[in-house]
């Protein structure tokens, strides 16, 4: 008898190891069951709004059919709807029958500039007017999933609506691949245009299909994406002949040594135990023939960090340390930096309470903890005012064969069978954080 507690007490402490079993579900099991059986019912639908916005693909805040299509949808389930929230935003508010917490379930709605190369049948041969130029337009880093996956869980929570302890937000977004013509838009200013008030959410989901096997949910419990912000540096010298160069104040040398030393912000400054960061530059412009020292040179670069304070560092370095490598080679610098999307970060308390409702959805062994990304995501803007989780759904078909397309490819395609995983899990999500808010 003592063996066995022995043994009984050994299996809880391992069980206490496993953030599965500290945190139980809260969400009734049927209901679970019963959401199940809706996204099943749904699949089909979702599949087709999936290809009919991916063949009607829209530029940033130029999402006029697909948000009229969105907000006829949320009203025909009997939302209050508000549209043209941040220019073509659509937010549907679906009311529980109690007084409880609400919960913000996010899509972005916006295509990208590239031309579509996937022979797929329903494959976009929409072009338009970018920055002067005229372009394809495709849904190359899956918005279109995104989109008709949130209109799935809208259907699907509509229907259990009587069962839910409060409320659900719906928040699809314009302009997540960024604005070039405004100087606010996507999520920063959908937060500025009171999204996250009247109700005001207790927490937020957000999701992006990623190059994983279809079934993967990976998550962060801290940062998952990183902070972006651009600049420009103009390197001003004088130029000359260049077999004398001592007449001259060559910014060409100046911005050779800008770009190695910048380095040494990351290597040397930031505290990289506390999160990553990058420097890049991506564009070196200056002069046009062997034997002119120009009078000036472009930079054009990009920092990535995890954390804001990495990010204030960079960015006061960065600046001292143009202008006074610019001072020792006689020459002067202008600097802009450009204030993108903040670091995108995982509130680890509400990761930490939602692990074992994905396992339940896709399995425990298609739940996992990834490395962060440097790549940037305006979900950041939500997450920073109240508790958020971002996480990755696999799209990679188990017998997928050829090169795997990467985000923003003119080849990016999806396992479509990922769109009923996406529905589930986001639906559980939101039941199950009702739930644990309420109880
Ligand atoms: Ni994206």
């Amino acid at each position: 008898m003592q063996k066995r507690l022995l043994y009984l007490s050994g299996l809880l402490f391992i069980c206490s190891l496993l953030p599965s079993a500290v945190y139980a579900q809260h969400a009734p099991k049927p209901l679970l069951e019963e959401i199940n059986r809706l996204t099943e019912e749904i699949e089909r639908e979702a599949i087709d709004w999936r290809r009919d916005f991916h063949q009607h693909p829209e530029l940033s805040n130029r999402e006029y059919r697909t948000a009229g299509i969105v907000a006829e949808h949320l009203r025909s389930l009997g939302m209050e709807v508000q549209t043209g929230v941040a220019k073509t935003g659509v937010v549907g508010l679906l009311r529980g029958p109690e007084n409880g917490p609400v919960v913000a379930l996010r899509a972005d709605m916006d295509a990208l500039p590239i031309t579509e190369e996937t022979g797929l049948p329903f494959a976009s041969t929409v072009t338009a007017t970018f920055q002067g130029q005229e372009v394809g337009v495709m849904h190359a880093c899956g918005h279109d999933v995104h989109t008709s996956s949130l209109m799935g869980v809208a259907s699907v929570l509509a229907e259990i609506r009587d069962k839910l302890p409060g409320s659900v937000k719906f928040i699809f977004q314009p302009a997540e691949e960024g604005a070039f013509d405004y100087d606010i838009w996507g999520a920063k200013m959908m937060v500025a245009e009171g999204v996250l008030q009247d109700p005001r959410p207790d927490a937020i989901f957000g999701m992006h299909v990623w190059p994983f096997p279809t079934g993967t949910i990976a998550y962060t419990r801290g940062p998952i994406m990183a902070s972006v912000d651009n600049f420009s540096i103009r390197v001003i010298g004088r130029g000359g002949h260049a077999a004398a160069p001592w007449e001259t104040a060559d910014p060409i040398v100046a911005a050779a040594h800008m770009v190695t030393g910048i380095q040494t912000l990351v290597s040397r400054n930031a505290e990289l135990t506390k999160g990553a960061a990058v420097i890049s530059i991506g564009s070196f412009r200056g002069g046009n023939r062997n034997n002119i020292i120009p009078d000036d040179v472009e930079l054009l670069g990009t920092i990535r960090t995890h954390n804001e304070e990495t990010r204030q560092l960079i960015h006061q370095r960065l600046e001292t340390f143009i202008h006074n490598t610019a001072e020792a080679f006689g020459t002067s610098a202008e600097i802009t930096i450009d204030r993108l999307y903040p670091a995108v970060i995982n509130n680890p308390e509400l990761v930490n309470n939602m692990i074992a409702v994905i396992e339940h959805s896709v399995g425990q062994k298609h739940v996992m903890e990834m490395d962060p990304l440097m790549i940037a995501e305006d979900f950041s803007y939500y997450a920073n005012e109240i508790p958020g989780m971002f996480y990755m759904l696999g799209i990679i078909a188990p017998d997928h064969t050829g090169p795997i397309e990467p985000i923003h490819s003119p080849r990016f395609d999806v396992d479509e069978s990922a769109i009923a995983i996406a529905m589930r899990t986001m639906s559980y999500l939101a039941v199950e954080a009702l739930f644990q808010l309420r109880d």
